[in-house]
């Protein structure tokens, strides 16, 4: 049976009017979206205010990896809220529990977490702790790396959007080229040498002498899904150590399975010393964590990191019944086995379209670009917007990204069967077939 029906053309009447109203209330300044009304939601299917049914690409962004309202998440979340909702810093059961699974979740060498509720406020407390564990204050970042949008993390990010307008940023910033795959004319991608002996430049030229660490998303995310070359990432680990820096990996989005390994860094074995966590740790619920060791930790006084929500049992609960889900449902192993799947079929897909120049991606998460041409590469973001709306209207709920402004993200929930996968990737092939420049 088929999961989608939509009477199109969008929007229905009832989001017709939903939407009007909307933008005479609150702040008319997100992103472009399908005019879609989100009604309710359940596994990886998503109903709109007209009754309309979609499925999801986009899991919100990269958040509801269990699937959308998972009965056990919103059972623990309602027994949760019956009990207590808010106790600021001081001791709960839920944030007690919370913690000491999250740690046992994590990679080994992590043993000690701490509650916070975005990512970038993960990205500040990263920031903060490599500050304070080695008492300098300079910090390697990378081009097309985005961590938040608040001012540590604007400023460590390599993306326009967050920083354009808003200056002066933070000092002590120094920002690198990330290795990108499809567009590497230096040949970097080949030949890490030349990528690390440039790196030693970029530092030579640009430290004032007071690095602290380096923070690196494990693929660039918002800057379109780019994943660097196998080995790259173990090898600025190893550079990042032998300098005597610290080494903070953002897993705010690529954790939880999203790569079809639990953690990113898993996939080289990388021993960050300080890993941010965000999204799918709490599938819906407002919750991040900062992970580290105990020793990195040691450097704060008691009171340094805290926050007003931060470890609230209500979070907690959730992440506590997102880690009971991986438990007992295979969500990473489908993640392997359903990504390798739809990287197949998009990039079947790709060949027939002229415009599709790149489909890349590990486990379920995976960038489509497009291009106005093939061999110039040249970015093509006027395909982006009515390919979102085509979708919709198809029943494929997608969303965007990139450097550029002229890529696709393919994530949907982990949970996502091969019936959902086979529907969705028809509805995306016809698409791809009626794209126009
Ligand atoms: C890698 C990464 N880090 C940090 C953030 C910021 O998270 P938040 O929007 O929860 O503050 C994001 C958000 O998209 C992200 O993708």
């Amino acid at each position: 049976m088929k999961s989608t029906h939509v009477n199109s053309p969008l929007p229905g009447p009832k989001g017709k009017a939903l939407l009007d109203k909307w933008h005479q209330f609150e702040a008319d300044v997100v992103g472009f979206q399908a005019p879609v009304v989100w009604d309710t939601a359940k596994g990886c299917v998503v109903t709109d205010v007209d009754g309309n049914q979609y499925l999801d690409w986009t899991c919100g962004v990269l958040v509801t990896n269990v699937g959308h309202c998972h009965p056990h998440l919103v059972n623990a979340i309602k027994k949760a809220a019956d009990r207590l909702l808010n106790n600021y810093e001081c001791a709960n059961v839920e944030r007690i529990e919370a913690a000491e699974r999250l740690v046992k979740a994590l990679p080994k060498h992590l043993n000690r977490c701490f509650f916070l509720s975005t990512g970038s406020e993960t990205t500040e407390g990263a920031h903060r702790l490599m500050k304070r564990k080695t008492g300098k204050y300079e910090v390697i970042s990378f081009h097309g790396g985005f961590h938040g949008r608040t001012s540590a993390a604007a400023s460590m990010g390599g993306m326009p959007s967050p920083k354009k307008g808003y200056g002066p940023t933070i000092p002590g910033v120094i920002r690198v080229p990330y290795p990108n795959p499809y567009r590497d004319p230096n040949g970097w991608c080949e030949n890490f040498d030349k990528y690390f002996d440039f790196l030693e430049e970029m530092v030579a030229a640009n430290s004032t002498g007071s690095l602290a660490g380096c923070i690196v998303e494990p693929y660039e995310g918002a800057a379109g899904f780019i994943f660097p070359p196998k080995g790259w990432l173990k090898r600025l680990e190893e550079w990042v150590h032998a300098k005597g820096l610290l080494l903070t990996v953002d897993e705010v989005q690529a954790s939880y399975g999203r790569t079809g390994k639990m953690w990113a860094i898993e996939h080289e074995d990388i021993k960050a010393d300080i890993l941010t966590i965000g999204k799918a740790i709490g599938c819906g619920m407002p919750v991040s964590a900062v992970a580290a060791t105990a020793d990195v930790f040691a450097c704060l006084n008691k009171g340094e990191m805290s926050s007003t929500l931060g470890g609230n049992p209500l979070a907690s609960a959730a992440v506590s019944a997102v880690l009971d889900i991986y438990e007992k449902e295979p969500l990473v192993e489908n993640s392997a086995k359903m990504g390798a799947y739809m990287k197949g079929r998009l990039q079947e897909a790709a060949q027939r379209c002229p415009y599709l120049g790149d489909v890349r991606g590990m486990g379920l998460v995976m960038g489509l670009e497009f291009v106005k041409d093939k061999k110039t590469k040249v970015p093509a973001p006027e395909l982006i917007k009515p390919l979102i709306t085509d979708c919709a209207n198809h029943g494929l709920l997608i969303g965007s990204v990139g450097m550029y402004g002229n890529v696709i993200r393919v994530a949907p929930p982990l949970c996502i069967t091969k019936a959902e996968a086979d529907e969705s990737l028809a509805i995306m092939e016809g698409a791809l077939q009626r794209l126009k420049l």
